[in-house]
């Protein structure tokens, strides 16, 4: 994206978004990291298309990008099997091939064995490995997420942070990851970009070098994410917050 610029309604305020050049190469793991409020969810959703900036352009790649939340959001009266394949159907994949593909990815996030258990059966990691399955479903490959562990307990979050980083190594999938944890957005990331608040905009970016396996005790991510939380910090005290 280019000059993005967002206001909600009364243009008199500070925009929510200010001037965003942001680029997320193919392949490339980026965190969005900013404190509650500051825009991330509103950027997120300039990229999806869900909405249009008030100024500037956003381009995405071919194939419209996979959306993931913090709730899973998942159809509880169909079997997690089926949640992936409706995705795969609103692709176009033929009826024949949807079941083995659906098997194929629900084996990527190691949940093969719940393809005819209902949602409502499953744990909330569970739930949100079948939303990472259904995002995968879909042809795009840029994968935006918002949040997606937000709800988790840590030491489910700990298993889905490998899960993901394997998953995109495997897959190639470029990811915007939005987060306001700074650790996980350094667990993950090859880059972190910070966002300020009212009006969001860039404040700094980091390329974090620490080679995978990552595990969110390491030295080297606390070393930077301290790094990183007293910017965060100084952002969050400038806005008065
Ligand atoms: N549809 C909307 N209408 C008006 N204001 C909104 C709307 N969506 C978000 N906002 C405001 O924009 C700001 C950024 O929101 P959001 O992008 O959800 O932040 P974040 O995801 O970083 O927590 C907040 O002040 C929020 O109240
Ligand atoms: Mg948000």
């Amino acid at each position: 994206m280019t000059g993005v610029s967002h206001h909600f309604g009364e243009t008199s305020r500070p925009p929510v978004l200010d001037g965003i050049d942001l680029a997320v190469a193919p392949g490339e793991f980026v965190c969005l990291l900013g404190a509650s409020g500051c825009g991330k969810s509103t950027l997120l959703a300039l990229v999806a298309g869900l909405d249009q900036p008030t100024a500037g352009t956003v381009e995405v790649p071919a194939g419209s990008p996979a959306l993931m939340f913090q709730e899973p959001a998942l159809f509880p009266w169909l079997t997690a099997g089926a949640n992936v394949e409706l995705a795969l159907r609103l692709r176009g994949v033929p009826r024949n091939q949807r079941r083995a593909e659906a098997l194929r990815l629900l084996s990527l996030v190691r949940l093969e064995d719940a393809h005819a258990k209902r949602v409502h059966e499953l744990s909330g990691g569970m739930r949100q490995r079948v939303a990472l399955a259904r995002a995968l479903a879909q042809e795009g490959e840029l994968l935006l997420m918002d949040e997606p562990f937000a709800a988790l307990d840590a030491i489910t979050r700990d298993v889905l942070h490998e899960e993901l980083t394997r998953i995109w190594s495997e897959t190639g999938r470029a990811v915007l990851f939005v987060t306001h944890n700074v650790r996980e957005a350094v667990r993950l990331g090859q880059r972190v970009v910070l966002l300020s608040s009212r009006p969001g905009r860039i404040a700094r970016e980091w390329t974090v070098d620490i080679p995978h396996p990552r595990r969110i005790e390491d030295p080297d991510v606390s070393r930077l994410s301290l790094e990183i939380t007293d910017h965060l910090r100084t952002e969050i005290a400038r806005h008065g917050h």
